[in-house]
């Protein structure tokens, strides 16, 4: 440790975990945890845009969450929709750019719909991007992008031998954006479920118990304060 500080990660990743035992604790049905972890999103979303953050992805929706009961799913799937009816306004106001991640064939036309007037009313913005995964698994990404690479060399347009770490990178659904500097998971689970695996290589990890409806700008604030005093060395030695 050289006592100098890190500047303020690039790219934060929050897997937003225990919305469920949130709820659960309160005696009410799981859907009421993740409709206050809506209210999470966009207290973290001002806080990362006031900081100076470029990017903010947010796992909204894995590849695995079709497992559960149809009516949580049917609720997950309307909150996109609620949330971006209430708060597209504020993001574009706020110069907030909204990407999406993940497989948008399986998504009910509602949901498709929200979002994709999302990313194209905030298109021409250039501050925050807010990129939410939905649908979205790590392995189902890197799969997607060695079918992309492998049908490019059949058609001969790229050589096997020039498939390298920055063409994978370029066919992920990541593509353009820098890998996460930070990882925040929420609810003191220590796992990735099947996020970003790929671009999470070097990525600094942070783990709090709290869960994600309780999750407010301090917490942003203090991920990123202990981020800042990490010494990054990439494998090297620093
Ligand atoms: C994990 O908690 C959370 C999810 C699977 C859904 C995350 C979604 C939101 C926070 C709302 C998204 C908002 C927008 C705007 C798209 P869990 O249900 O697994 O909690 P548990 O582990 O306590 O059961």
């Amino acid at each position: 440790m050289n006592g100098s500080r890190l500047p303020v990660p690039r790219h934060v990743a929050i897997i937003m975990d225990g919305n469920g035992r949130w709820a659960r604790a309160r005696g009410l049905p799981r859907v009421m945890g993740h409709r206050e972890g809506m209210k999470a999103v966009r207290e973290v979303t001002l806080a990362a845009h006031r900081l100076g953050i470029e990017v903010l992805t947010l796992y909204a929706f894995s590849t695995e969450n079709w497992k559960r009961p149809r009516d949580e799913v049917d609720f997950l799937m309307a909150l996109p929709q609620e949330f971006l009816q209430t708060e597209l306004e504020s993001l574009i106001q706020n110069n907030v750019r909204v990407r999406v991640m993940g497989d948008p064939n399986p998504l009910p036309p509602h949901t498709r719909a929200a979002v994709e007037e999302a990313v194209r009313r905030t298109a021409a913005n250039t501050g925050l991007i807010l990129n939410f995964a939905l649908n979205y698994g790590g392995r189902m990404d890197i799969a997607r992008a060695a079918r992309k690479l492998a049908e490019s060399a059949v058609a001969g347009e790229i050589r096997p031998e020039t498939i390298d770490e920055a063409a994978v990178a370029a066919a992920l659904s990541t593509a353009g954006l820098p890998d996460p500097d930070l990882l925040i998971r929420t609810s003191g689970e220590m796992r990735l479920s099947n996020f970003m695996l790929f671009e999470l290589a070097y990525t600094e990890l942070w783990f709090v118990d709290k869960l994600w409806p309780d999750f407010r700008r301090e917490d942003l604030e203090a991920a990123v304060e202990a981020y800042r005093r990490r010494d990054r060395r990439f494998g090297g030695l620093g």
